[in-house]
């Protein structure tokens, strides 16, 4: 979706509502639970407020600008139709707006009232309950409407706006060659830009920031990146922290384990992710073997992931409250990682399986969690363990724990990026969710090159370079004229 904040003014999105893509939202904007906003719909607040209540729908290309003191509110389960234009008006709940209806400033359509379509409804107009706007300029005429079919239809698009929030999907042009790759790389520039902008304008997220979200009950949001791309898309999409993660050792570099990535192979990721990042806080993962062996070692590691990567803290694996003290000492903010610590799970922990399953490890977890927070470690990462445990784990601490496979209840959310776009399928855990199928578009793209260098169509006029005019001839002349 194209969100642009004007001044101090932002836009602000329920996270159960669909925004779509092309649909731009400027401003004081606010589209509660449920609502959804279709393609190309314009919602423009700059001289005053927009308000769509919950389940109602904006449909394509319709705009809504409020130009007097009145601003544009719309309220629950409202239909309004393909096209329409609204200015500062008011729209009491269950109301449907007919496509390509003008509805003009501080006009009124109470609940039981309706717009006809194509209507032209004029300044200051009341449509009361039992009356329909209909016509240009539009009269209001008798009408019994069904407040049970105009919920309906809200509903329809309720659902139908889950279904693209879990469906919707870019279609590149290289998988599919019958777009063409002109258009969509204009669209893409543009969306890049747009979000470009955005992205300039948040601050950097900083470890008091975090203890907030914590406090407000704020979800945070964590992904994985180890390379310039990745680290891009998550600042885009605006994470709250990257962790260039030893998952990196299986996921790109193709390792059986994470066990045998070294901190030389980890700092060239790292830096790589640091390239792509301005905003997110960036973790440094410190791989097996760069921290174990003393208090001094595991500084000495963690100060070239913070002075040579670029890191702003680390995060080590298992429960060392006196490691985590040395380093913090040291200058370098820790994050914890409890339950399942895939270095040690082969040798020395009990596998690749959920942790803290019973009572006396559940107490171990919660233990060792509130040892870390005692040495000052700002977060812990929960991973696989008990749903019902991590919840309590996270209402124990101060600090904020982020889980994986660990349930619904902490106070943020990790998932490996590979596994969540789809690009690693070599296995998967319960805990991840897919939210692409990018090794299947990889493969599509790189297909449909090759049977299109097969079959000679690529590349085509538009890859190629020219000589300058005249120039082809002589120098075939030349060549003619050698012998
Ligand atoms: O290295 C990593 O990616 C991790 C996550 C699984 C939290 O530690």
């Amino acid at each position: 979706m194209t969100l642009y904040a004007l001044g101090e003014l932002a836009p602000k999105v329920h996270p159960t509502a669909f925004v779509h893509p092309t649909a731009q939202l400027i401003g004081d904007v606010l589209v509660h639970a449920e609502a959804s906003v279709w393609p190309g719909a314009v919602l423009r607040a700059d001289f005053n407020r927009i308000e769509i209540g919950e389940g109602s729908s904006v449909q394509d290309n319709a705009v809504l600008h409020p130009r007097s003191p009145r601003p544009t509110t719309i309220g629950r389960d409202c239909v309004v139709g393909h096209l329409a234009h609204l200015e500062g008006v008011l729209v009491e709940d269950t109301v449907l707006i007919g496509s390509g209806a003008i509805v003009l400033e501080e006009a009124c359509v109470r609940t039981g009232g309706s717009v006809a379509a194509g209507a032209v409804v004029l300044v200051g107009t009341e449509v009361r309950a039992g009356r329909r706007a209909q016509g240009v300029p539009a009269e209001l005429v008798a009408c019994d409407l069904h407040l049970e079919a105009i919920r309906a239809g809200a509903q329809k698009y309720r659902n139908l706006g889950r279904r693209y929030r879990e469906q919707l999907t870019a279609i590149t042009p290289s998988s599919h060659p019958a777009v063409s790759s002109i258009s969509v790389s204009q669209e893409e520039r543009s969306a890049r830009m747009q979000s470009a902008g955005r992205t300039a304008q948040r601050r950097p997220v900083t470890l008091p920031l975090l203890a907030e979200k914590k406090r407000l009950g704020e979800p945070i949001v964590m992904v994985t990146a180890y390379d310039l791309p990745s680290a891009q898309a998550a600042e885009e999409a605006e994470v709250d922290l990257v962790l260039a993660g030893d998952t990196a050792a299986m996921t790109v570099l193709g390792y059986p384990s994470t066990v045998a990535v070294t901190l030389e192979e980890m700092l060239v990721l790292t830096k790589a992710a640091r390239r792509g990042l301005r905003t997110p806080l960036l973790i440094g993962d410190l791989p097996f073997g760069s921290y174990e062996r003393s208090h001094e070692h595991a500084i000495t590691s963690a100060q070239r992931l913070v002075k040579e990567a670029g890191c702003d803290v680390v995060k080590f694996e298992g429960p060392s409250p006196e490691r985590a003290r040395a380093i913090i000492a040291a200058g370098i903010p820790v994050m914890g990682h409890l339950g399942l610590t895939p270095q040690t799970a082969g040798a020395l922990g009990g596998g690749f399986k959920a942790q803290a399953r019973s009572s006396t490890a559940a107490r171990r977890l919660l233990e060792d969690a509130q040892e870390l927070e005692r040495a000052g470690c700002f977060a812990v990462v929960l991973e696989a363990v008990p749903a019902e445990v991590a919840a309590l784990v996270s209402e124990r601490l101060e600090i904020p724990t982020i889980g994986i496979g660990a349930g619904p209840d902490t106070d943020g959310q990790v998932l490996v990026l590979n596994d969540l776009l789809g690009i690693f399928e070599e296995f998967e855990p319960r805990f991840v969710k897919r939210y692409a199928r990018l090794r299947r578009e990889m493969v599509g793209a790189v297909s449909a090159f090759a049977d299109e260098v097969r079959a000679r169509r690529f590349p085509g006029e538009q890859h190629c370079y020219t000589m300058a005019p005249g120039e082809q001839e002589q120098f075939l002349a030349s060549l003619e004229n050698d012998g």
